[in-house]
């Protein structure tokens, strides 16, 4: 060999080396093992994954219509970039952190088999194979995803296409569709679809009544001459037993969706009747061209009443805390119009804003969905249980919450908590310019009711049931007195009392000196109920206070303090599931 090829050989490999990342550097002692493996084929091997786990999104007319991944030339196209993304597991989008969530079945993430297989085709030169290998692609029946490929029994869609202009805000679109059935059904799957993914930022239904012998074009001229929303004159059909109650979500769609399946014993209520609708709450938005939408929902119905009725309440709707303040509910609607919380707006450039929102269950309830929802500025969300004995779980961590895929996350098994247990949903959100998805840094951000993509949401849904209770929201075994269904069924009470916060040894925060419980109704508490607790006298009751941290408790430590939670009694120590901890008084002086 003379001088000359050795040192076009020397450049030859070098360049080799740079060329090839250091992935494939990594993956050489798999790949020596591997010698004798033919390379892996789009045909056999790669479409499978493919038509399995992405063209649901990577086809025309889905969320990722812009990258279709459903022929060969499509994804040898892409190939690279296929392989970065799922080696990297970014796809498909699955947000949650494995390590600190519970198990989902609607968990899409790829095998290791299955990435490895990507992976050795694309660096093998992605072959395209035999084309008898190919799989048909999957048929969506009418573009329905239910997996037995049932046939819905209802789809409902507003009656014309929603037309959007280029570019500008759109406020929120409300259709209301007359539910044509004068009996109740029971849903037991649904799947909520755009006609058009990528102009519709989410949807909300619910079930409505209007008042007799008035139609929704009537409602749409009165308010329009009163001048207020039409909400005003509808009522909700279908409400949760929570005290206030307040109205279930029949569904909710964001990108990322899925069809909902709500198991045997389980499903949602459809009321009938004469003057019912079902309403299309949705959050549009421009894309720089006109477009139209026409969004629907498919309903499978249950053959028989369920055991459990399943209820979807956004998990912010009772206590929440700012940057670690609580919100008293009757604070005035500073920017926040609509909302229960005056939700305080995000300051400009806030790196890491704190939302807490707290649900104490009184009865025993089975959770089966949580689904988080913010914008732009949403960065993380964690939902945690403080189980009535003080021990904690966390359910769900979503790290890197991104509101371009906001998936429902469907508990593999569903989660049975006993009364008295209590759900806490932090989030936190970026209004820096670190934060790329950020238009407005130099901004406050508000959280509004018909708020736009700009503005700032906070509505964790959880998806759940009360244990112990038939389809008709009735304790089962009714017969007895009221107290009695109420013991039967398990049920506590939210209880509201004053005393003296002390940190015990064992890093336990207890109320000494505390007065008896008086029942509420609310969990949050108001400025007015801390006037009433001021002047309430300390007694000699002592309560262990259980998930009391987020409330910051070193900063009112030995100080009088009104306390409202899950009164949870036992022999040896009452203790309260706190939902409320403010103080009430200067020092605490028994
Ligand atoms: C829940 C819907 C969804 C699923 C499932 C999904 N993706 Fe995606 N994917 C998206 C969206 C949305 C984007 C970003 C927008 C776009 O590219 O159209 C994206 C982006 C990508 C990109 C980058 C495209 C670019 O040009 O930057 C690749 C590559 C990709 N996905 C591959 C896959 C593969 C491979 C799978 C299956 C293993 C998969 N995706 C599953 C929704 C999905």
């Amino acid at each position: 060999m003379d001088y000359r090829t050795s040192h076009i050989r020397m450049r030859f490999s070098l360049a080799g080396i740079a060329v090839l990342s250091a992935s494939f550097v990594l993956l050489l002692p798999e790949g020596r093992s591997q010698t004798n493996k033919r390379v892996p084929t789009f045909n056999k091997d790669v479409a499978p994954i493919l038509f399995k786990n992405c063209v649901k999104c990577h086809q025309l007319g889905e969320l990722a219509s812009g990258t279709p991944l459903t022929s060969y030339e499509a994804a040898k196209a892409r190939a690279e970039l296929i392989k970065q993304k799922v080696a990297s597991q970014e796809m498909p989008p699955w947000p949650a952190d494995p390590a600190k969530s519970l198990k989902f079945r609607n968990d899409p993430r790829l095998n290791q088999r299955e990435i490895d297989t990507i992976v050795a085709w694309v660096n093998g030169g992605a072959p395209k194979g035999n084309d008898a290998d190919l799989p048909p692609l999957p048929k969506l029946e009418e573009g329905w995803s239910h997996p037995q490929k049932l046939k819905p029994d209802f789809v409902v869609s507003p009656p014309t296409d929603v037309h959007l202009p280029a570019t500008g805000a759109i406020r929120y679109v409300r259709i209301m569709v007359k539910v044509p059935f004068t009996e109740d059904k029971w849903v037991a799957a649904s799947q909520t679809k755009p006609s058009n993914p990528a102009v519709v930022h989410h949807m909300a239904l619910t079930e409505v009544a209007l008042p007799e012998g008035m139609t929704p074009s009537d409602v749409a001229q009165l308010s329009h001459q009163m001048g207020f929303a039409g909400a005003a004159l509808d009522t909700p059909v279908v409400t949760t037993p929570t005290n206030p109650p307040k109205p279930d979500m029949l569904a909710i769609y964001t990108p990322g969706s899925t069809l909902e399946m709500y198991g045997e014993n389980n499903a949602k209520l459809l009321k009938g009747g004469k003057n019912m609708y079902i309403v299309f709450n949705i959050h549009y938005e421009t894309t720089g061209k006109p477009e139209t939408d026409r969004s629907r929902i498919a309903l499978w119905f249950a053959r028989k009443a369920p055991q459990h009725q399943l209820f979807r309440v956004n998990g912010a709707g009772e206590t929440v805390l700012a940057n670690g303040k609580e919100l008293l509910a009757d604070a005035p609607g500073i920017k926040a119009e609509g909302t229960a919380f005056a939700i305080p707006p995000i300051p400009p450039f806030a790196k890491n804003y704190e939302l807490t929102g707290i649900t104490a269950y009184m009865d025993p309830v089975t959770i089966y969905q949580l689904q988080p929802h913010a914008h732009h500025r949403g960065k993380d969300f964690t939902y945690t249980i403080v189980y009535p004995d003080g021990r904690e779980q966390t359910l769900l961590s979503v790290p890197k919450y991104d509101h371009r895929w906001q998936m429902a996350y469907e508990l593999e098994t569903p989660l049975e908590l006993p009364a008295g247990s209590k759900m806490v949903v932090t989030a936190h959100y970026d209004n820096s310019k670190m934060n790329m998805h950020n238009p407005t840094p130099e901004k406050e951000v508000y959280f509004r009711d018909m708020n736009q993509s700009w503005d700032e949401m906070f509505t964790p849904f959880i998806q759940y049931s009360i244990d112990g209770q038939n389809g008709k929201g009735e304790a089962e075994g009714a017969g007895g007195s009221q107290e009695q269904k109420e013991a039967k069924a398990g049920r506590l009470g939210i209880g509201e009392v004053v005393g003296c916060l002390e940190a015990r040894t064992d890093g336990k925060w207890m109320l000494t000196h505390g007065s008896q419980p008086a029942l509420s109704d609310t969990q949050s508490t108001t400025s007015a109920a801390l006037r009433q607790a001021e002047a309430r006298p300390l007694s000699d009751q002592r309560y262990l206070l259980l998930g009391v941290n987020i409330f910051n408790p070193s900063s009112h430590r030995g100080g009088k303090v009104a306390v409202k939670g899950v009164v949870i009694p036992d022999a040896n120590e009452t203790r309260i599931n706190v939902t409320s901890l403010q103080e009430a008084g200067a020092a605490c002086a028994p």
